[in-house]
């Protein structure tokens, strides 16, 4: 996809990788990984199918979005498999320009062909709301040491996000 401002959203290419690591220390600060959602990602691979990077014009790399596999925990009811959406990011003098939502609409589209139900993400919901993206904590949603105003909540599905739950590593049921 081409959006409107001419930024094209393509899968990750090799050799990205390391660029994309650059641009998210830019964005979030070198200790980006000492945030609670990071220890959500920490050792598990993100969906591969689901790594997508905008292209400038000249195609150097102007933004990336990720996701990662979660489960959710919810009482008398089996673990729901869910997206985490992130890190989303566009380089700093390429923002406002519609990279951002150009990722957005191109993730969440394919996340929902490739048959996931439910995204959560940690962010604000002046910028997530846009895309559907609510308050997950009145739904009943918690992610253990954020903060329950950060955690947003959309069903691709409906009905998807059933009765909430609690955030898991998709790793937590081989762990336990
Ligand atoms: C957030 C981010 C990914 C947005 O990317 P972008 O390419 O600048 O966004 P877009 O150009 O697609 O912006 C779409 C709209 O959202 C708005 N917007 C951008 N950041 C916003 C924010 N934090 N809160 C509310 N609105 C925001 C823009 O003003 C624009 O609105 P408009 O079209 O009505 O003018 C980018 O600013 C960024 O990398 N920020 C640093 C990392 C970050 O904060 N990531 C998200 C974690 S919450």
């Amino acid at each position: 996809m081409t959006s409107p401002t001419g930024f094209r959203i393509v899968a990750e290419r090799d050799g990205d990788a390391s660029a994309i690591e650059e641009l998210l220390d830019r964005a979030f600060g070198a200790d980006r990984r000492r945030k609670r959602s990071h220890s959500f990602r920490a050792g598990i691979e993100s969906e591969s199918s689901l790594r997508l990077v905008a292209l400038d014009p000249a195609g150097g790399l102007a933004g990336t979005l990720r996701f990662w596999p979660i489960l959710v925990a919810a009482p008398s009811s089996p673990l729901r498999e869910a997206l985490l959406l992130g890190p989303l990011a566009v380089e700093p003098v390429l923002r406002g320009m519609g990279a951002g939502r150009a990722l957005m609409h191109v993730g969440l589209k394919a996340a929902g062909a490739a048959g996931h139900a439910l995204v959560l993400l940690v962010g604000e919901v002046a910028y997530y709301g846009q895309f559907g993206f609510v308050p997950a904590a009145p739904l009943g949603f918690d992610m253990p040491g954020e903060r329950p105003e950060r955690l947003l909540a959309r069903a691709l599905a409906p009905g998807a996000q059933g009765a909430g739950g609690t955030i898991l590593r998709a790793d937590a049921v081989a762990a336990a």
